[in-house]
């Protein structure tokens, strides 16, 4: 399948805009792309009870899981600059490493528009990750 990563990284930049991020102002953005083409979006939510804040990521898999999609085939990852944009965090990489393969891409970049658009795997990210 050819993936569109700039059509990914365009709709997790529009989905931080939507983030609730008081407390630390940082806005994230995900965007997942099922096996049918679509993409389904998430932001992060952040809680007064700190621990209890919801990762983009997190949030972009549970809105797909509960519409009915099993299986996504690429993640789009939108926050920080162009020069320091941020990955996911080791929390989501397990989570998202239930419903994604080791061979998925992840595309992440910086929220300004026109921030270079990098390139990893899950696998990359999650090496030796827990499985029962
Ligand atoms: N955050 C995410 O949404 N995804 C990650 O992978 C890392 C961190 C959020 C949580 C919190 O709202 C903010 O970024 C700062 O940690």
């Amino acid at each position: 399948m050819d993936i569109d990563s700039q059509r990914l990284i365009d709709a997790a930049r529009e989905a931080a805009q939507g983030a609730y991020a008081p407390y630390s102002k940082f806005r994230v953005g995900a965007a997942l792309l099922t096996t049918d083409g679509e993409i389904v979006t998430g932001f992060n939510i952040e809680n007064a009870s700190y621990g209890l804040t919801l990762c983009a990521e997190r949030a972009a898999l549970v809105r797909g899981l509960c519409e009915g999609r099993k299986r996504f085939v690429a993640l789009g990852l939108c926050a920080g600059s162009a020069e320091a944009s941020a990955t996911p965090c080791g929390a989501c990489r397990q989570v998202l490493a239930e419903f994604m393969g080791p061979e998925t891409p992840v595309f992440y970049a910086g929220l300004e528009a026109g921030s270079r658009i990098f390139r990893t795997t899950l696998g990359e990210l999650l090496p030796k990750g827990f499985r029962l």
